[in-house]
């Protein structure tokens, strides 16, 4: 297909071999088929080729206008490891949804001539390029790429046995379970209370079981199934504000925050610890799950907390009646890593930052020294979440539940 001395030819066999050595390919077949697939052809013409075979680089192909990302070719190790999470195996009929043309081109590679790939894509732009791109790249028959919003189940198509959503969800739509067959499996970017897992769920019954759990974001979906988060502006003393984000509802009476930001800050401490360079992605995983008036902070620049922190976005934030906290860290004092705690403002500060740390500390004995196990139960069904600590969240068309293990 390509001439195998091309500069591409050779940073597609070192990106292959990087994705190995980080244990995102562990298949024959998913590591054959990144060898093979030709990544600048479906990228726009002058693409870098380092970025076009970076590990962790997606390639906007789409910006609305408010500048906003709305499609990409994504980045190569979440392909990997969604195609990995996906456990396909030669002759599967493979729906993906959200287009591109090169994950498809994958994933007809792993599926191989007795298997079949279902594009789907909301936007004509996208599906006539991907169309375009897959038929000179020579993957034309193989790929059925199709113009639809993926909200509801494709006509003509046979239940498919591996279904790929590679654009963020805040729902398991019915029309994906209606369209997976038993036993089969969805790969899913999940919103969860503000926070994204990517997940694999097999079917079982009238449930879906996760099997295997990503970190990684993608661009929103859009159509029936978009979901607006609420954002509430906290004005400061200079006018600007710090925007909290919340999942689905604003907490009331939140007016009564208006003026918190002239009360404080007090810091409340958790005596809770990390060291330096670990992730603690699964503490805000935990705080989704189980802190009431959980949200995501944002600041203008201009904000004394901006200036304060020296960047506008930080983890995560709780409101509890006319007080609000945000998780902070300070140096831990028994040498290296970093303390956790709460910073928080207002009349009641104390017992909003009290509320944050308890649930560190809660996370530290019962949810940081295991992986969470997630389950989705559509609309009539009833949630029996596996033994442990348990959080479910309600959807629209079901509920999600996360649980932790009880430690032995
Ligand atoms: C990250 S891109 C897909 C990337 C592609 N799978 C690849 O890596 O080559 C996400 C795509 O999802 C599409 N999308 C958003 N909402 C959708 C919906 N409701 N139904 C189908 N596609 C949707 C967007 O138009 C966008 O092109």
């Amino acid at each position: 297909m390509t001439d195998d001395s091309s500069p591409a030819a050779r940073l597609r066999h070192e990106l292959a071999d990087e994705l190995l050595a980080q244990g995102r390919i562990v298949s024959p077949a998913v590591d054959k088929a990144f060898r093979t697939v030709p990544r600048e052809m479906f990228v726009p013409a002058g693409t870098p080729l380092d970025v076009v075979y970076s590990v962790d680089s997606p390639v906007i192909t789409k910006t609305d206008e408010h500048g906003a990302h709305i499609s990409s070719v994504s980045a190569t190790y979440i392909q990997a490891r969604m195609i990995e999470m996906a456990a396909l195996a030669p002759g599967m009929a493979v729906l993906e949804i959200g287009s591109g043309g090169y994950n498809a081109a994958l994933l007809a590679e792993v599926v191989g001539s007795d298997g079949h790939v279902v594009s789907v894509d909301i936007d004509a732009e996208i599906t006539k390029r991907a169309n375009d791109l897959l038929d000179v790249a020579g993957y034309g028959g193989r790929v059925t790429v199709v113009q639809a919003d993926a909200q509801h189940p494709l006509p003509g198509f046979e239940p498919f046995d591996r279904i790929l959503v590679t654009v963020g969800a805040w729902d398991v739509l019915p029309a994906w379970l209606d369209q997976l067959t038993a036993g089969g499996i969805l790969v899913v970017p999940l919103r969860l209370n503000g926070v994204t897992r990517t997940i694999a769920f097999r079917r079982r019954g009238n449930h879906l079981v996760s099997v295997d759990v990503e970190l990684a974001g993608f661009v929103p979906m859009r159509g029936e199934g978009a979901h607006t988060e609420r954002t509430f502006l906290l004005p400061d003393r200079h006018g600007k504000h710090i925007k909290l984000q919340f999942d689905t509802e604003i907490p009331e009476p939140i007016t009564g925050l208006d003026s918190v930001l002239a009360t404080g800050p007090v810091s409340v401490w958790s005596g809770v610890t990390i060291p330096n360079g670990v992730s603690f992605a699964d503490l805000h995983l935990w705080f989704a799950a189980f802190l009431p008036g959980f949200c995501r902070v944002g600041a203008d620049p201009a904000t004394d907390l901006a200036s304060q922190l020296g960047r506008t976005w930080f983890p995560f934030g709780v409101v509890r009646d006319d007080a609000f906290a945000y998780l902070a860290v300070r140096p831990a004092l028994n040498g290296g890593g970093v303390e956790f705690g709460a910073t928080a403002y207002g009349s009641h500060g104390q017992a909003a930052g009290t509320a944050l740390t308890e649930q560190v500390q809660a996370w530290d004995l019962h949810g940081r020294s295991s992986e969470p196990a997630f389950e989705f139960w559509p609309t009539g069904s009833r949630p029996v979440p596996p033994p442990g600590r348990s959080a479910v969240l309600t959807k629209q068309h079901g509920a999600v539940s996360i649980s932790w293990p009880e430690a032995d």
